[in-house]
């Protein structure tokens, strides 16, 4: 089945750090993990490109708006390829694909009833563009919760999408999907803020004329907001046939909607749990299958900030990048960051920790040993194993069965966990073993074979797993094992057991360096 997965799109007024590097990160292990399955997979990023704030920052620059975003996306851009980043496709929201679809999908919305003019008072808060009702605005103190600015009073005719008529189809939404939204404790969060009943939202601004025109209606600008989520779509070409909402309604790459997962930070969960699944209900459009909401890394136990100026940015990661290497940082990324529930702390030393005892004492450590021995006792060739690969066989099927239903779940540490603990458990197997003892004796050799040929087999097998963390490091792992043709065949074939045959050259290899 066709599978696709999102980033947010990032804002053009800021410039690339930690935050935009790891959600981008996850789902690019999660792309080249469904690659290597063999499934045709759509990996979509971009940038988000409207709306007051982009407008405020060219200002300040003396710059267009769009000179701005030209030169911030192209940035995005430029950063997706250090970091090696296999998306298909970068959307921006000022490229016409995009602006003339979203007016045909507002046209749309008037047309069905589900926008209206209507009168707005209540309270803004311009750093997150976002409108609080007095109820809300009192509950915060008049503060914004992520600036602590205050809000500003504001009344405006706006556009209003009718958020409330969908209430009941939501809950009974939610009710059937109970995995809709992951983590659970998010999910109750939306749940509880659902229960208190939906009010309908503006989704046109006219303090501002940055943000695409409201169709027949051209003093308004469609809300960034509503603008930025049309992206997930708009990218797959629904809409495209000059908005005609019949026949099928996407151009191109229609297989690939609905999106398997929407992955995005904590911060923007309401937008894509409940106002995204109310706008695809009001266009009969199909719902995403999951949104995994992550939460934050912070920086040696502080909360980063542009205020505090303690944001893991772009001089800083690529300082990891030179120290430790890409897929390094790609490893911390992935197994230590704040997938779940919890925020995670950014530190120094913890980095260099993980590399240690992970990267260097057992990714790189084990297939370095093993090798060595075959090149040792072996002239560099697999040896033959007359026990047909013992017990490591099942434990190889185990461990890519539960790999497989991690990537599923799009639990980056189960998955990571899969290939690791068969490569400890190979290391383990050398220290019982003693492959270096059992080599003294001559009528042993069918033994120590058996030994080095299981291990080899099995950090194979461990290495298919790890490419999606470490593509770089175990394209180098394939080579030393002679394994260039395979990287083209799906991973069921990959990770059956026995592809190395005896006689295969294994190059001795040595992975990661001890900084
Ligand atoms: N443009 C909106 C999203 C529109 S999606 C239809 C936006 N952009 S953003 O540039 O602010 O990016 C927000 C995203 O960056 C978060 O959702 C998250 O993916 C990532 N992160 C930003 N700071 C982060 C951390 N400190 N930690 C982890 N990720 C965070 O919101």
């Amino acid at each position: 089945m066709p599978a696709c997965i999102t980033t947010p799109i990032y804002y053009v007024n800021d410039r690339p750090h930690i935050g935009h590097a790891y959600t981008t990160t996850v789902c690019d292990v999660w792309a080249r993990a469904m690659r290597l399955r063999g499934e045709d997979v759509f990996f979509l990023t971009g940038t988000d490109e409207h709306g007051v704030k982009v407008e405020k920052s060219a200002a300040a620059k003396g710059v267009t708006p769009q000179a701005l975003a030209d030169e911030n996306a192209a940035e995005f851009q430029r950063v997706l390829k250090v970091f090696g980043l296999s998306n298909d496709d970068f959307i921006r929201t000022t490229e016409p694909r995009h602006e003339k679809q979203v007016q045909a999908f507002v046209k749309r919305l008037l047309e069905s009833g589900s926008v209206y003019l209507g009168t707005f008072e209540g309270w803004y808060d311009e750093g997150q563009e976002e409108y609080y009702t007095e109820t809300k605005a009192k509950e915060l103190d008049y503060k914004s919760p992520i600036s602590g600015r205050p809000l500003a009073r504001a009344t405006e005719q706006n556009y209003y999408f009718r958020l409330s008529a969908f209430q009941q189809r939501l809950e009974q939404f939610f009710a059937s999907n109970p995995g809709f939204v992951q983590p659970t404790a998010r999910q109750n969060e939306v749940l509880g803020r659902l229960r208190e009943g939906l009010q309908d939202v503006p989704i046109t601004r006219t303090n501002f004329t940055w943000g695409i025109p409201f169709p027949g209606d051209e003093k308004h600008v469609i809300y960034v907001w509503i603008d930025a989520l049309f992206n997930y779509v708009t990218a797959l070409g629904y809409g495209d046939r000059d908005g005609a909402f019949t026949g099928d309604l996407f151009a191109r790459r229609g297989k690939y909607w609905p999106a398997q997962y929407h992955v995005i930070g904590k911060e923007i969960l309401w937008f894509h749990a409940v106002i995204w699944p109310a706008l695809l209900m009001a266009l009969e459009l199909p719902m995403p299958r999951r949104i995994h909401a992550h939460s934050f890394w912070i920086a040696d136990g502080q909360k980063m900030s542009k205020s505090m100026g303690n944001f893991v940015d772009l001089p800083t990661i690529e300082g990891y990048f030179a120290k430790y290497g890409l897929d390094a940082w790609r490893w911390y990324m992935a197994t230590q960051g704040p997938l779940q529930a919890s925020d995670a702390d950014f530190r120094a030393q913890h980095f260099h920790d993980t590399y240690t005892s992970e990267l260097v004492n057992v990714v790189g450590n084990c297939p370095s040993r093993v090798t060595a021995m075959v090149g040792k006792y072996f002239e560099g060739k697999m040896p033959a194993d007359a026990q047909q690969g013992g017990e490591w066989p099942a434990r190889c099927s185990a461990a890519a069965d539960a790999w497989a239903k991690a990537i599923d779940e799009l639990d980056l540490v189960a998955a990571a966990q899969a290939p690791m603990g068969l490569l400890r458990e190979v290391d383990a197997f050398i220290n019982r073993t003693e492959p270096f003892k059992v080599a003294k004796d001559p009528s042993r050799a069918a033994e120590l074979a058996s030994i080095l040929a299981q291990c080899a087999e099995t950090v194979r097998i461990a290495g298919v797993m790890l490419e999606p963390f470490l593509p770089a490091k175990m394209a180098e792992l394939r080579t030393a094992l002679s394994g260039e043709a395979d990287a083209a065949l799906p991973a069921s074939q990959r990770l059956q057991w026995g592809r190395l045959a005896p006689g295969t050259p294994l190059a001795k290899c040595a992975l990661f360096p001890r900084v």
